[in-house]
């Protein structure tokens, strides 16, 4: 008897919502979605471009997938398809299929194509890196690789992130082959090499971790003030903001503000928000972490809404849903990084970044 009572009473403390947080619902779809108005997307209530990083794989084989691209965005970033080891696999052989079906849909849908990316230390296919030659054939094989990327995509691609992640954690320049081979100047020279091919393009260097503290921050700053100085054709600063539910307000906006100091136009280009950053494998996505998400995706969007808007070149997610996610199998962990859920539905993320411009 007394057993029961006490049941009774934990049940009727749940559902008065006394206990939240304790027995939070488990919330993977469909239950953790909000209601559906067919009237709003993204791309119709927001100021500025709205953007996710698409996947080719996905937008072939997945008509649910597909059909939310097309819906909600008006900006597209290709999450894979562009990168040197994809696009350029052997010294005389450009492989375009993929960029080209890339470009293809997103212009069959009126979506402005972002490119992503020139020169990456991550990327180099292993021709490059066991490549032999003096300065003067180094610069030959960047300048060369540039211009014919840049230049198929000429009047298609608006914009290019032209040098990714260049910028080490200590706010020093990161070792790679482009900087052992042709020092510090290869960052200046891929954006010269780059407007040479398509003037009209606007180029960005794009970096994460602007969030983290003042030190890559101010490493990636004094990097990007240093090529404006030079008068290097640089127009825009991607934030990558591959970020956690856990980071501060305070970080956030700083890494906006010091990017907006600048001047240059300001990307917010691979938005996602972890929820599981402790990789916890038995985590189950709560109610109450939805929240914490949604007001999170809320900060970030009114932070950026209140730049300005001659600097707004649009917020990008990385990817769509958060099955689609790199984060799950780079960490091997459950998360649920994105606004929409593995079916596509939209999350309280999605509301929250409409709010962000209410
Ligand atoms: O396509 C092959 C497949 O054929 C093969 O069977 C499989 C086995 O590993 O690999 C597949 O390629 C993977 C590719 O994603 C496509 O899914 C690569 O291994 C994997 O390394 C690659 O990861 C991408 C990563 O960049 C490295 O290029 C992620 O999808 C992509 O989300 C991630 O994106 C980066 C941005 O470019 C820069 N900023 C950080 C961001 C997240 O890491």
């Amino acid at each position: 008897m007394k057993r029961y009572s006490i049941l009774l009473v934990t049940l009727a403390l749940v559902s008065s919502g006394c206990l939240k947080g304790q027995n939070d619902p488990v919330f993977p779809s469909p239950e953790l979605t909000i209601p559906v108005d067919e009237s709003v997307t993204l791309q119709a209530s927001l100021p500025f471009k709205f953007g996710a990083a698409v996947n080719n794989g996905l937008l072939r084989s997945k008509a649910a997938y597909r059909n939310v691209v097309i819906k909600e965005f008006n900006s597209l970033t290709s999450e894979n398809a562009m990168k040197f080891a994809q696009l350029h696999p052997s010294e005389n052989t450009y492989t375009w299929s993929e960029a080209d079906y890339f470009v293809d849909f997103a212009q069959q849908n009126g979506k402005r194509v972002h490119g992503h990316t020139l020169i990456w230390y991550k990327n180099p296919p292993t021709w490059v890196l066991n490549y032999q030659g003096d300065a003067a054939a180094w610069d030959k094989l960047l300048k060369d690789h540039i211009q014919t990327v840049v230049t198929r995509y000429k009047g298609k691609v608006a914009s290019w992130d032209v040098v990714n992640e260049a910028v080490a954690e200590n706010g020093t320049l990161r070792d790679c082959i482009w900087l052992q081979k042709l020092g510090p100047e290869y960052i200046e020279k891929s954006f010269i090499y780059a407007h040479q091919a398509d003037p009209d393009a606007l180029l960005f260097y794009n970096d994460y971790g602007h969030e983290y503290g003042p030190t890559k921050r101010t490493g990636i700053i004094n990097l990007v003030n240093s090529l404006i100085q030079k008068g290097v054709p640089i127009h825009g600063i991607g934030l990558q903001m591959h970020t956690r539910y856990t980071q501060s307000n305070a970080n956030l906006a700083a890494a906006i503000s010091t990017a907006v100091a600048t001047g240059l136009k300001v990307h917010i280009a691979e938005l996602d928000i972890a929820m599981n950053p402790d990789n916890i494998q038995d985590l189950t996505y709560t109610a109450g972490l939805a929240e914490q998400q949604k007001a999170k995706y809320e900060f970030i969007v009114r932070t950026y809404n209140a730049i300005p808007k001659n600097q707004q070149f649009g917020i990008t997610t990385w990817n769509v849903g958060d099955s689609d996610s790199w984060i799950r199998g780079e960490y091997n962990r459950p998360d649920w990084p994105l606004p929409f859920d593995d079916n596509y539905n939209r999350k309280a993320a999605y509301q929250g970044i409409l709010d962000g411009v209410k």
